[in-house]
């Protein structure tokens, strides 16, 4: 078979990994042919490709970013433009296509798949918030590396008796700020799931320092609604999908707590550091597992389905119900939370 790989949307450690596993099983074990679409839909639509072979895909596992590059097209809010990717594909007689990416990138490999284009999609999100998943690859380095920023804000903050708002990404679902501030021992961690409550954050605050730690780290997902504020947009802009550029809360959040407590207080963002760098090893090889396994969905015609972990099996479920929700914190990681508390 001749196989399209592509990925959009925001970057993740792992994606190389899912395209060098794709790639090898499909060349060694069934003599497909590869090509690689760059920047996401985008270079569907221009026509835009490299060829993808064992050579130029070896060692890729173990780098960062994706060697496809990526953008955020929305190909259904453009005129003609399903009509132009089924006419590209035609044209270098694409049997398959592979889309790597999240629950907007999926939109559109679902709405070609239900018109006519062979496609089955590869879950991405640094978030680890499609539906239907247990975990994305990209997830645990974010983790990982938001766990060493904040292990690296304890002495400091401790030394300058300061508290220090860490945020973290996590658009609509709070998993890295859960993870990381439970494995980084954050006084405070807050979740887009649960609304702030101000007095409270400020009450575990205090409570360090009357019990003699005169300083704190909070850790606070960028989707997170400040009281009375709601969501912190970094910019009035809107990618093509409608959503809108998070960023600055952890700022936000800072001035309220040194306001009402009187304590210094600074924030860092992490921002793209969580997105950037070489995978860890459970992600290259969560990555690979996810790669080897859609390129078997390929061949076993499994159109318009995508790849996903289920405990510790890599299988498959529709693109539909993956995309129709996000996986989001529940009572259970709220109980975490709670339980690691100072109990005011
Ligand atoms: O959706 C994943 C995500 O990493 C969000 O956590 C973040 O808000 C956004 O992407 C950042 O997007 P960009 O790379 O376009 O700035």
């Amino acid at each position: 078979m001749r196989v399209a790989l592509l990925t959009g949307g925001g970057d993740c450690p792992g994606l190389n990994a899912v395209i060098y596993a794709a790639v090898k099983k499909g060349i060694n074990h069934y003599g497909d042919e590869f090509i690689g679409f760059l920047n996401g839909w985008r270079g569907v639509l221009d026509n835009n490709f490299i060829p993808l072979t064992l050579e130029n895909t070896d060692g890729i596992q173990l780098k960062g970013g994706t060697i496809l590059h990526s953008s955020r097209t929305n190909v259904k809010k453009i005129p003609g433009g399903i009509e132009k990717v089924q006419e590209v594909l035609k044209l270098n007689n694409i049997d398959a296509l592979i889309a790597l990416g999240g629950d907007d990138t999926q939109s559109v490999t679902l709405y070609l798949s239900e018109h006519g284009v062979p496609s089955v999609g590869v879950p991405k999100t640094i978030d680890n918030d499609i539906n239907g998943t247990d975990t994305t690859f990209g997830f645990d380095t974010a983790v990982s590396i938001a766990t060493e920023a904040i292990d690296r804000i304890h002495t400091t903050a401790d030394s300058h008796n300061r508290v220090v708002v860490v945020e973290v990404m996590g658009r609509d679902a709070g998993w890295i700020a859960y993870a990381s501030g439970v494995a980084g021992g954050a006084h405070v961690i807050l979740v887009p799931e649960k609304d702030i409550d101000i007095d409270h954050v400020c009450a575990l605050l205090k409570y360090n320092y009357d019990h003699g730690k005169h300083y704190g780290v909070v850790v606070v997902a960028e989707g997170c609604h400040l009281p009375e504020v709601g969501q912190v947009i970094g910019s009035k802009e809107v990618d093509s999908f409608g959503h809108a550029r998070l960023s600055g809360i952890g700022e936000a959040l800072a001035e309220l707590i040194e306001e009402k407590t009187g304590f210094e207080t600074r924030s860092v963002n992490l921002g793209h550091t969580q997105r950037g760098g070489v995978p860890t090893a459970y992600d290259r090889t969560l990555g690979q597992r996810y790669g080897l396994h859609t390129i078997d969905m390929v061949h076993e015609g499994k159109w318009g389905r995508i790849a996903v972990l289920h405990g510790t099996d890599i299988t498959d479920i529709t693109i539909k119900e993956a995309i129709a929700t996000n996986r989001r914190l529940d009572q259970r990681f709220f109980d975490v939370i709670s339980g690691l508390e100072a109990n005011v």
